[in-house]
């Protein structure tokens, strides 16, 4: 008889977006002239930048001719952007990354939940708690992570760290030693950032401990403050412990277009073996590549136009993202994140758990976001609203969770 993976039968529900979409979907479906505001997923609503389309036109021209249309690219990325991306993303910050160590992929997500398969399923995962969702289904559903208890809201042979407030949400050092350590700065869902002395604490710790960190530094762009490093890399020896993952999505808007990165630095070996060897073993089997036109635009992010343009971006949403972080605080709420980060971090109003203070905005002031428990335990009584609506958008749904929850 043909056997399933059964790691996915553990799994509980479904993915915390899609949940959320179909909980939305439903009441729309039941109130159909409801005006429903999403600050929900965090996905961007601003149209890709010009420089970024004008390539990705040449590029379509270039796909229509004999003479410059391409078939099967490079799978780990095209020369020209990685490149553009080992020069711009971080020589310019003064971090030695060669472009073979660079592989361009579809997107974080994707990348950071592949990873695994290079990885012994005996291997000890840490992720903080709460956490973006995919690192531990990901784990989950390769077998690494154990049972999922329905009490706990956790799986068995994964180690927590919990984010909490009075650690400004960012996670201690493990009691139990982990293999992995999956850390994403500035963090999704709570905004927080770590400084240079506190990536270089989770380094020491993973060189000390031969552990290895899946850096996911999605959010880098939105950095403001000058002691947090965007990249794992500007930390001393975090070549030897760590994988990075990066993505053009939140700060370019590519979310929809699907251009992402990742780096393996060739210091970093396992048991003897090349992880940036294993990794390549793997994309070249699994992945045929980013298409042509979609990395033309990628690059073009790199220009000077197409920086000016991304930063515009990138401020917009972070103007977003502090607008509804100092208005709520002002009405009395309990807000963090915001600031090097396009996510904003509440506590829940009245004790309400966080699927209570869903379905309160939702019905109430039709404003989506997302319950912080979905992102873990502790997650409960937090709630995450995203910077990446429109401005528009964002200044009315302010108003109606004030005009709703502060009266
Ligand atoms: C989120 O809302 O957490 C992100 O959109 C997820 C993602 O980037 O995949």
């Amino acid at each position: 008889m043909v056997k399933i993976n059964e790691n996915y039968l553990k799994l509980p529900g479904s993915y915390l977006f899609s949940a959320i979409a179909r909980k939305v979907k439903e009441y729309k479906d039941a109130n159909p002239g409801a005006n429903v505001i999403s600050l929900g997923i965090g996905d961007v609503t601003l149209p890709l930048p010009a420089a970024v389309i004008s390539a990705m036109h040449k590029a379509v021209d270039e796909m229509a001719a004999k003479e410059t249309f391409r078939g099967y690219g490079p799978e780990q990325g095209y020369d020209f952007l990685r490149n553009a991306i080992a020069e711009n993303d971080y020589k310019a910050r003064g971090v030695d990354i060669s472009p073979d160590e660079i592989f361009v992929s579809d997107g974080a997500k994707s990348d950071s939940g592949n990873i695994g398969d290079i990885f012994s399923t005996d291997n000890v995962v840490a992720v903080c708690d709460p956490v973006y969702p995919v690192y531990v289904d990901t784990n989950a559903m390769a077998g690494r992570a154990g049972d999922y208890d329905e009490k706990t809201g956790m799986w068995t042979n994964i180690v927590y760290m919990p984010c909490l407030e009075e650690n400004g949400f960012l996670p201690k050092l493990p009691e139990r030693r982990p293999d992995i350590i999956y850390l994403c700065f500035p963090n999704n869902p709570s905004g927080a950032a770590a400084t240079k002395a506190e990536l270089k604490k989770w380094v020491g710790y993973a060189l000390e401990n031969g552990s290895v960190i899946f850096f996911d530094a999605a959010y880098e762009a939105y950095i403001t403050e000058d002691d947090v490093p965007h990249s794992i890399f500007e930390i001393e020896d975090a070549k030897r412990c760590a994988i990075e993952f990066r993505s053009f999505s939140k700060n370019a808007g590519f979310t929809g277009t699907r251009c992402a990165f990742t780096v393996i630095p060739d210091e970093l070996k396992l048991g003897g073996a090349s992880v940036k060897s294993l990794w390549n073993r793997r994309h070249t089997t699994k992945f045929n590549g980013v298409p042509y036109i979609v990395q033309r635009g990628a690059e073009a992010v790199y220009t000077p136009e197409g920086r000016e343009q991304t930063k515009a971006l990138v401020a917009y949403y972070q103007n977003n993202a502090r607008l509804i972080k100092n208005e709520l605080a002002a009405a009395g709420f309990s807000v963090s994140g915001g600031v090097n980060s396009p996510y904003v971090w509440l506590k829940t109003p009245d004790g309400m758990t966080s699927w209570e203070f869903f379905d309160e905005l939702l019905t109430k002031a039709n404003v989506v976001g997302t319950p912080g428990s979905g992102f873990g335990p502790s997650g409960e009584g937090y709630f995450r609203l995203t910077g990446f609506g429109s401005a528009e958008n964002t200044r009315e749904a302010i108003e109606r969770i004030k005009a709703v929850f502060c009266k």
